[in-house]
C-alpha cells in the first residue's frame, strides 16, 4: 500500500513536469501516432523539409490527410506547416494522381500503382522541389501521408525520396465482436467503443479515433459487431445509428461491415422461415441491403457466421453455404457490397468416443466441394488453423483447397487462446509463419499470402481480416505491448513479405522513441514472445491446454476431453495426440495436396512442433531434438516459466527510458504473467507426471524444496480445500477462509538466516476483493487487495496469482504468519508460499 502510494505521488509530479504530451504517451491512447518531440540530433534531418503543405482537392479524406500532416509535424518539429502558395514555394503536395497531372502536367506519375497504393517522391513541382504524396485514390493519398509520418517519427531519411508501395491484398479489414449491449465477446480492453445498452453509442470520438489508428497502417473496413450476430443490428430503426457510425469510419477511409444472421428474415421480416431459396426471403435481402445503402452509400458488406456454434444456417433448409451466400451476395452486388462468409463451419456434438471423428476435417469437408459455387463478391473468411486460434496449429487445408473461389484469412489480434492481453505474446510471429507456408499446389511456390490476396488463383478478390476487440481502455487492447498486435496485423496485410523484425521495431520506435536500447530490447521481448507462451501452455501441436468450455484462458488439460467440441489431445496413460493420418487416423492429412500430406502423413517427417497435432504417440517417443515427448514436455514448460521470467528482467533494464507509468503498468503485467507462467508450468508438468508415470529426469516436476504449502501451515479459522481440477493448485489443495472476519495461516522460518524474496501464491476471483497482509515476527510488512478482474469465480488456474515480497530479512525460526480478510464469494483463498535467497 505504501509502495502504491509513492508511486501514485511520484506519477502526478511527473504529470505535473512533463506536459501532456507525455500523459498521453502514458496512456496508450495515441498508440503508435505519437508525434513526440523528436530529440535534436534527429530533428536536424528534417531542416530542409518544406515548411508549406498544398492540398489539391478537397474532401473528408482529403482533411484527414491534411490535419493528419499539420498535426503530425507540429508534434514532432514544432513547426506548424503554413498553407501553401501553389508555384511560388516549396510544398508538401497531398493530392490524387488526377488532380497532381491536372496541376503539374509535366511531372511523369508511375503506372504500376493500383488502388490505395502510393508514391511519395521528390520532384519539382510547378518549379519548385516539393515532396509530393500521390495516389489514384484519396485513400491512397492518406495512407502516404501515414507512410511520411511514420519515416519522420523514426528518423529515417525523406530527402530524396522516391518510394512506391502497394497493398498486397485489396481488402484489409478488422472484425470487432462487439454485442449491442456493449459487452464484447473475447474483449479484454473494457467495453464497446461502439455500443452501450442496445444502441450505437451517443458519443463516437472513441470510434473515430480507431478509425484514424486502422488508417494508419491501411486497414480499409470494419465489422463492428458479434459473429454471433444480435438479428437487430439490421432493423430498420437501426439503420440510422450504422449511418453515424459510417459518418466517422468515412474521413479515414474505412468502411462499414456488420455481422448479420442468417435467420433475420424470420425475425425481422415476419416470414415464416429462412429458407435462402425461398423467393421473399430472397426479396428480403434484396430490400433491406437497398434500405442500407440509401442510407450508407459506401457500406462494405456483411459477415456471416452460420451452422456453427448454435447459429442458424442453410443447412435447416438443406440448402448449401454457397446457396446462403450467393443470395445475399447477389443483393450486395449492385452497390459494390463484399459477402464474407466464414469457414468456421463444424459440428460441436461429435461423438470424441469415435477415433474417426475431427473437427479439424470440418471446413474443408464443407467448403472444398463447394469450390466454384460462390458468386464473385463472397468471399470463404479461413480461420488459420483447422481448429480455433490456437497457440500453435498447422495451417488450414481449405487455403489450398479454394482455387476458383475467393478467400480470406481470419487471424486474431484480440488473444483469445493467447493469454488474453495479460501475457505478452507477439502474434505477428505466427501469423508470418502460417502467410509464408507453401502448400507447394502443383510443385509451385504457394504460400498462404498468395492465396488469400487472390494472386494465386487470379480471383477477383482476397482479404486480410483480424479480430481485433479493441475497447474503451485508454489503450485500446489493454496491454501497452498487446497493440503491436494490431500494429503488426496491419503491416503484414499491407505487405506480407516484411519481416516480423522490421515492423516489430517500428512499431516500437513510433511507440517509445528512438533511443535504440528500448527498441532493442523490446523488439527482442517481442520476437521470443510467442514462442515463450506456447513453451509453457502446450508445446509440440497438442494445442493450448486450456480451459476449453470456460474462459480460455488458464490451464485445463482435460477439458477438451470427453466432450463433443472436438479440440481433442487425447492424452492417456501410455501417450498423447491425435493420430490426423489418412492411413490409421481421421484422414485429415488427406485433405492437404501431396506434397504436404505425406509430410504430415508420415511420422518422421513431420516438424516436432505439430507432431501431436498429426500423430498420437507413446511419452518415450524420440523427437527430431533427441528428447523424448515426455522430457520435452517438462522440458519446454520450465524453459518457457523461465523465460516469462527473464522479461521481467528484460523489462526493467529499460526504467527511466520508458514513460513512468507505462514502465509501472507493463512491469506489474510481466510479473503478473512470470507468475503464470509457473501456474501453467506445474499444472501441465504434474499433471503429465501423474497421467504417464514417468518422472522427470531433471527432478524438478513434483519437488519444490523453496515451497510450503499453505494446507500444511498452521491454520487459524482457515480450512483446506480441494481445487478443481487438482492439477491447477499446488499438490491439489489450497485453504479458504469461510470465516466471515479474518484467518491466519502461520509457519516458522526454517533456512539460515538471509535477504530473501517471498512469493505468496493466492487466488484472486472476480467475485470479491480479499485483504492479505504478512506479518514477519509480529511485524505487518506488507498488504494488498485481490481486486484483478481475472475470469473466475472459484479457486482455480484462472484465478491463482502471485504476489511477490522482494528483499525480505530473515531469521531462523522467524514466525511468517498470513492474514487473509475474506470479502464476498472470495475466502481470502491461498496455495502455498515460496522462498527464495534474492538476487536482486
Ligand atoms: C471461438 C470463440 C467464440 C467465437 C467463435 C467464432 O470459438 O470462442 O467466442 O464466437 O470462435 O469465431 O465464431
Amino acid at each position: 500500500m505504501v509502495h502504491r502510494l509513492n508511486i501514485g505521488i511520484l506519477g502526478l509530479l511527473l504529470l505535473g513536469s512533463l506536459g501532456l504530451e507525455t500523459v498521453r504517451a502514458n496512456t496508450g491512447q495515441d498508440a503508435w501516432l505519437r508525434y513526440a518531440p523528436l530529440e535534436s540530433g534527429t530533428l536536424k534531418k528534417y531542416d530542409s523539409m518544406p515548411a508549406s503543405l498544398i492540398v489539391l482537392g478537397d474532401s473528408a479524406v482529403l482533411r484527414s490527410a491534411q490535419e493528419e500532416m499539420m498535426r503530425g509535424v507540429k508534434g514532432m518539429t514544432g513547426k506548424t506547416l503554413r498553407a501553401g502558395k501553389s508555384g511560388r514555394e516549396r510544398a508538401i503536395v497531398l493530392g490524387t494522381y488526377a488532380a497532381i497531372r491536372a496541376a503539374a502536367p509535366a511531372l511523369v506519375l508511375p503506372s504500376s500503382l493500383g488502388p490505395d497504393g502510393f508514391w511519395l517522391v521528390s520532384a519539382k513541382f510547378r518549379g519548385f522541389d516539393s515532396l509530393i504524396i500521390t495516389s489514384l485514390t484519396e485513400r491512397g493519398v492518406l495512407y502516404g501521408a501515414f507512410a511520411l509520418l511514420s519515416k519522420v517519427a523514426r528518423g529515417e531519411n525523406i530527402d530524396p525520396l522516391n518510394e512506391e508501395q502497394q497493398p498486397y491484398a485489396p481488402i484489409r479489414w478488422v472484425d470487432q465482436w462487439d454485442n449491442l449491449s456493449g459487452t464484447i465477446e473475447r474483449g479484454y480492453a473494457g467495453p464497446s467503443i461502439f455500443f452501450e445498452k442496445g444502441s450505437v453509442r451517443a458519443d463516437l470520438t472513441r470510434a473515430g479515433e480507431y478509425a484514424r489508428l486502422l488508417a494508419s497502417i491501411g486497414i480499409n473496413g470494419c465489422t463492428i459487431n458479434n459473429v454471433n450476430a444480435d438479428p437487430r443490428i439490421i432493423d430498420d430503426s437501426f439503420l440510422p445509428q450504422l449511418a453515424r457510425v459510417a459518418d466517422v469510419f468515412r474521413s479515414w477511409g474505412v468502411q462499414l461491415a456488420v455481422s448479420v444472421d442468417l435467420s433475420s428474415p424470420k425475425v425481422l421480416g415476419n416470414l415464416d422461415g429462412f429458407d435462402p431459396l425461398d423467393l421473399r426471403v430472397i426479396e428480403y435481402w434484396g430490400s433491406k441491403v437497398d434500405k442500407i445503402y440509401r442510407q450508407i452509400p459506401d457500406f462494405g458488406g456483411f459477415v456471416v457466421k452460420a451452422d456453427s456454434e448454435g447459429r442458424s444456417g442453410p443447412s435447416s433448409y438443406g440448402r448449401t453455404p454457397a446457396d446462403a451466400a450467393n443470395v445475399i451476395a447477389r443483393a450486395l452486388n449492385p452497390h459494390g457490397g463484399i459477402l464474407f462468409y466464414r469457414a468456421f463451419v463444424y459440428d460441436h456434438h461429435l461423438d470424441w468416443r469415435n477415433p474417426k471423428n475431427d473437427r479439424a476435417r470440418a471446413a474443408y469437408d464443407i467448403f472444398h466441394p463447394l469450390d466454384g459455387k460462390f458468386d464473385d463478391n463472397v468471399i470463404i473468411q479461413i480461420k488459420y488453423g483447422p481448429i480455433d486460434f490456437q497457440a500453435r496449429e498447422p495451417v488450414s487445408p481449405l487455403f489450398g483447397g479454394l482455387e476458383k473461389t475467393n478467400q480470406g484469412i481470419e487471424l486474431q489480434i484480440t488473444q483469445e487462446y493467447t493469454g488474453q492481453q495479460r501475457h505478452l505474446v507477439f502474434l505477428p510471429t505466427m501469423w508470418k509463419e502460417i502467410l509464408d507456408f507453401d502448400f507447394r499446389i502443383n510443385d509451385g511456390g504457394t504460400p498462404v499470402k498468395d492465396l488469400v490476396a487472390g494472386k494465386k488463383f487470379r480471383r477477383p478478390a482476397g482479404a486480410f481480416v483480424g479480430v481485433a476487440n479493441v475497447g474503451m481502455n485508454p489503450n485500446w487492447l489493454g496491454h501497452p505491448l498487446a497493440l503491436a498486435n494490431l500494429y503488426g496485423f496491419g503491416r503484414l496485410a499491407w505487405d506480407p513479405n516484411l519481416s516480423t523484425k522490421t515492423f516489430a521495431e517500428e512499431w516500437t520506435r513510433l511507440t517509445f522513441g528512438n533511443d535504440s536500447v528500448v527498441t532493442k530490447t523490446i523488439t527482442a521481448m517481442l520476437l521470443t514472445s510467442w514462442r515463450t507462451y506456447e513453451n509453457y501452455t502446450g508445446p509440440l501441436g497438442a494445442q493450448t491446454l486450456t480451459d476449453i468450455t470456460g474462459s480460455h484462458y488458464g490451464p485445463g488439460i482435460e477439458s477438451s476431453e470427453r466432450n463433443g467440441w472436438g479440440q481433442w489431445h487425447r492424452a492417456d496413460h501410455e501417450g498423447i495426440g491425435m493420430d490426423r493420418t489418412v492411413e490409421t487416423g481421421t484422414g485429415f492429412t488427406g485433405q492437404y495436396p501431396p506434397a504436404i500430406r505425406d509430410l504430415y502423413e508420415s511420422l518422421q517427417a513431420t516438424p516436432d512442433d505439430l507432431l501431436l497435432f498429426f500423430h498420437h504417440v507413446p511419452y518415450t517417443y524420440r523427437l527430431h531434438s533427441g528428447n523424448t515427448v515426455i522430457q520435452h514436455i517438462y522440458d519446454s514448460h520450465y524453459e518457457g516459466a523461465e523465460q516469462a521470467a527473464d522479461f521481467v528482467l528484460q523489462w526493467k533494464s529499460l526504467e527511466h527510458r520508458v514513460p513512468d507509468g507505462l514502465y509501472t503498468d507493463v512491469l506489474a503485467r510481466l510479473e503478473y504473467q512470470a507468475g503464470h507462467a509457473i501456474v501453467w508450468r506445474d499444472a501441465i508438468c504434474n499433471w503429465f507426471l501423474r497421467t504417464s508415470g514417468i518422472p522427470d529426469a531433471k527432478g524438478r516436476v513434483g519437488n519444490y524444496p523453496d515451497r510450503i504449502e499453505a494446507e500444511a501451515m498452521q491454520l487459524k479459522g482457515y480450512t483446506a480445500m480441494d481445487v478443481t481440477p487438482w492439477e491447477n493448485a499446488s499438490g491439489g489443495k489450497g485453504i479458504e477462509c469461510l470465516k466471515l472476519s479474518t484467518c491466519t495461516a502461520s509457519f516458522h522460518f526454517g533456512r539460515t538466516a538471509g535477504i530473501y524474496d517471498m512469493d505468496v501464491q493466492y487466488f484472486d476471483q472476480n467475485n470479491g476483493e480479499s485483504t492479505f497482509r504478512i506479518f514477519v515476527a509480529n511485524r505487518q510488512i506488507n498488504e494488498w487487495v485481490a481486486s484483478d478482474r481475472l475470469p473466475a469465480t472459484k479457486p482455480g488456474g484462472d484465478s491463482s496469482t502471485r504476489h511477490r515480497i522482494h528483499r525480505l530479512a530473515l531469521r531462523l525460526g522467524d514466525e511468517i504468519r498470513i492474514e487473509g480478510i475474506p470479502d464476498g464469494e472470495e475466502r481470502a483463498p491461498l496455495d502455498y508460499v515460496e522462498l527464495h535467497e534474492s538476487t536482486e
